[in-house]
């Protein structure tokens, strides 16, 4: 038997675990979990203000908490709905996406109902590609994206986004032949980390280059209603995504699900197929009760999330006033949710790195921020402050940061 070469950072002392947890690593959401658990130890410090999640405080609308309460008193909701969503789930969300995007979608082959585009953006690589293909990443990006390219032993290349070009890709930046060689691409705009909203020409852009280079094209894409400045793209509106593109979309963000778990993704058909396939495998996908909830959402919610800005806006105008006031220099985010934030310019401050930039805030100052290099080394530098308290609390928040900065 060959023997394994020990693991360093996730050996579990005398558990064999797999090579590709060294790869995948343990995420940035992870370790700030821990930091936050020893914080919240400790005794006579302010209570922890916990800013390093996209996990919102707002409330969805009730009637969807009402429709799913009372469908999960009904015996056909345990039951297992096996890989695929039910014919009404697939023909909401077909109805949505015409509302929404204006386009048209066959309900039964380009739908797939996932439990989180987290999942979703996880498992299409395992669909979609061979141990050693090569895929290319934004960086920074969501770390499902990453994630899930490494567990199915993908080749990953990394496209670099930075504050020079807007957050926005360089395409240019590969050439022919290397477009030829990848197989797939993954980007979300709206983008996370940055806010970046991004736009339909850029994805137009990228969805040609699949079709010309035959490479699946993924854009994630939870965050399309909650674009505060411009309007959120999608690749739906790109001609050739029926051939060779795929987009996610999630309850999670707009309509405050993200518990529930609720998520679809709208591609070409054989994309479909294929994760729906690796799904047969892996979960039973989300019960009849959640579905229940989640047409309601997308039938007479479907506009719902566009009452979110107002909220939204408010917290990040008065966020970055405190900001501003104390001396940090940053932009406003396009996108609702998240504020990404440049290392003060303190020299000490840089040496110290976003990471332990972000412990010493969580330490001093009692706020829970996300390391940008925990979204990739193109996020060294930065800091994500999700929106996702109450005003008075975030500005409260803001203060804090502001008197533990330099
Ligand atoms: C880009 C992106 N994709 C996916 C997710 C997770 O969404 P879901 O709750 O649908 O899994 C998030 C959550 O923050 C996200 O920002």
């Amino acid at each position: 038997m060959k023997e394994r070469s020990p693991s360093p950072s996730y050996k579990l002392s005398w558990m064999p675990t797999s090579r590709r947890l060294e790869a995948l690593g343990n995420g940035v959401f992870a370790r700030t979990d821990q930091a936050k658990q020893v914080y919240q130890g400790e005794s006579g410090v302010p209570p922890l203000i916990d800013l390093s999640l996209g996990s919102t405080d707002l409330q969805p609308p009730e009637e969807i908490l009402q429709v799913i309460a009372s469908a999960v008193a009904d015996p056909s909701s345990s039951a297992y709905c096996l890989d695929a969503g039910t014919a009404p789930f697939n023909q909401a969300v077909s109805a949505w996406c015409q509302h929404r995007l204006g386009v048209e979608v066959d309900p039964q082959r380009q739908v797939q109902l996932l439990v989180g585009s987290q999942e979703g953006t996880a498992h299409l690589p395992l669909a979609s590609l061979d141990p050693g293909d090569r895929a290319l990443l934004l960086d920074p990006s969501y770390p499902s994206h990453r994630g899930g390219l490494v567990l199915a032993g993908a080749s990953i290349c990394s496209l670099p986004l930075s504050q020079e070009r807007e957050w926005l890709p360089n395409l240019n930046a590969i050439g022919p032949e290397s477009w030829d060689q990848l197989k797939l691409f993954v980007l979300g705009y709206p983008h996370n980390p940055t806010a970046r909203v991004g736009d339909q020409e850029l994805l137009d852009q990228v969805m040609a280059r699949g079709c010309r280079h035959q490479l699946v094209i993924a854009n994630d894409n939870p965050y399309v209603d909650l674009a505060l400045e411009g309007e959120a793209p999608s690749l739906l509106r790109s001609p050739g995504w029926r051939d060779w593109g795929i987009e996610f979309f999630s309850l999670s963000k707009g309509w405050c699900l993200g518990g529930f778990r609720l998520a679809f993704a709208i591609g070409a058909e054989p994309l479909i197929t294929a994760l729906r396939q690796v799904k047969g495998v892996v979960d039973f996908n989300q019960s009849l009760a959640l579905q229940q909830g989640a047409i309601e959402a997308l039938t007479r919610w479907a506009d719902w999330p566009l009452s979110l800005h107002a909220v939204y806006r408010e917290r990040r105008d008065r966020v970055l006033s405190v900001l501003r006031s104390g001396g940090w220099s940053c932009s406003t985010p396009e996108m609702a949710m998240y504020l990404w934030l440049s290392l003060p310019a303190d020299a000490e401050v840089q040496k110290l790195g976003d990471e332990t930039f972000a412990r010493r805030l969580l330490q001093r100052a009692g706020v829970a921020l996300t390391p940008g290099s925990g979204f990739g080394a193109g996020g060294s530098g930065w800091l994500r402050m999700a929106l996702v308290r109450p005003a008075d609390e975030l500005e409260e928040a803001a203060r804090r940061v502001v008197a533990a900065s330099p």
